[in-house]
């Protein structure tokens, strides 16, 4: 038999060439070429077995780097740079965990978010910085086979821009009224703090600078008006959220790639809750396996794109950053 060590070396091998092939290679050759590198260094790999477990996470380790300064440059050089600022990076590693705040998803939303008759109540639950509470204050893009149609809040063009392809829909033709939004999450991002924003940054991938551009973008607009983030379990806390929507408003709860982080017992304890609130919509924008009574409704394949449910009922495919919403029905 082989010693434990030995076993965690090359599970930990084998899931660094893992995140080479199949996440990173075609999205970020940078992050391709790191992970083969890494697989490949005993060094590092000694170095990373004495992180606890979820530390050892592809995407904390290279974002640490990066946030740290290592640059971006090939594996010779990070592995260099590793090794001379192991302490600053083991500590960050340590004090930081893997989180993203999306806004591009807005644009997948929204579609469900316009039929609703306002004033709207909007309480998102895995909020993370709150960026996605703010779908009444970007502009959006909708391009259909008959070609780009634009979409802007009431006061004119926002500073964040959303471009969604879509299929088999008609784009929304109006802005939601969100007369009050709050968000629930476990470990809320202060927007409004530097370090966090940049930390925000770093976890984005190195080839992604749309998506970094969006997110200083949507910092910026919310950092400028911050929402109330309420720290907490989104199944122990959402009804207590729920309870301080303002009288007279129509009462949303949304949640987007943030299920698959929660035990399915759990999330079938919050979908049940969802469904029993007459008085809310639920809107769901989650992996196709992550909801099973909502994934059983498709007729076609998701590959790799998100579901978006209306009150449990499947509506779209969606593009995980809010890229692409194709209609169901
Ligand atoms: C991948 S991020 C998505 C953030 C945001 N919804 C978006 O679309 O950009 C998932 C978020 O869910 C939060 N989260 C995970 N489990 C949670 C739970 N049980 N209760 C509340 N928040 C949770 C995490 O802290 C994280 O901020």
């Amino acid at each position: 038999m082989q010693p434990m060590t030995e076993l965690d070396a090359d599970s930990l091998r084998e899931y660094y060439r893992k995140f080479a092939q199949l996440e990173a290679t075609g999205s970020s050759p940078t992050y391709a070429a790191w992970a083969t590198g890494v697989a490949e260094d005993d060094e590092i790999i000694t170095l990373l077995l004495d992180l606890p477990k979820p530390k050892r996470q592809a995407n904390l380790l290279f974002a640490a780097a990066r946030h740290l300064g290592a640059g971006e440059g090939d594996y010779p050089t990070l592995r260099t740079w590793l090794l001379e600022h192991w302490e600053l990076t083991r500590d960050l590693m340590l004090a930081r965990s893997t989180q993203t705040n999306e806004a591009g998803r807005c644009a997948v939303l929204l579609p469900a978010l316009a039929r609703i008759e306002g004033p709207i109540s909007l309480i998102e639950v895995g909020a993370s910085a709150g960026l996605c509470l703010y779908p009444d204050r970007y502009s959006y893009t909708y391009t259909t086979e008959s070609g780009p149609r634009a979409l802007h809040p009431e006061d004119g063009p926002s500073t964040v821009e959303l471009a969604c392809e879509m299929t088999n829909a008609t784009p929304p033709e109006r802005i939601p009224d969100v007369a009050w939004r709050a968000g629930i999450d476990l470990n809320p991002i202060d927007i409004a703090d530097d370090d966090q924003q940049e930390w925000l940054r770093s976890l984005v991938w190195p080839e992604h600078g749309l998506r970094r551009d969006r997110l200083s973008a949507a910092a910026a607009l919310v950092s400028a008006d911050p929402p109330r983030l309420v720290p907490g379990d989104l199944l122990e806390t959402v009804e207590s959220v729920l309870a301080e929507a303002p009288a007279q408003t129509q009462k949303v709860v949304f949640h987007s790639a943030v299920l698959a982080y929660v035990e399915p017992a759990e999330r079938e304890g919050f979908a049940a809750l969802m469904r029993s609130r007459d008085d809310v919509v639920w809107i769901s924008n989650e992996g196709g396996r992550v909801l099973p009574d909502i994934g059983a409704q498709l007729d076609r394949e998701p590959d790799g794109r998100f579901v978006l449910a209306v009150s449990g009922e499947a509506i779209a495919l969606t593009g995980p950053h809010g890229q692409s919403f194709e209609g169901l029905r």
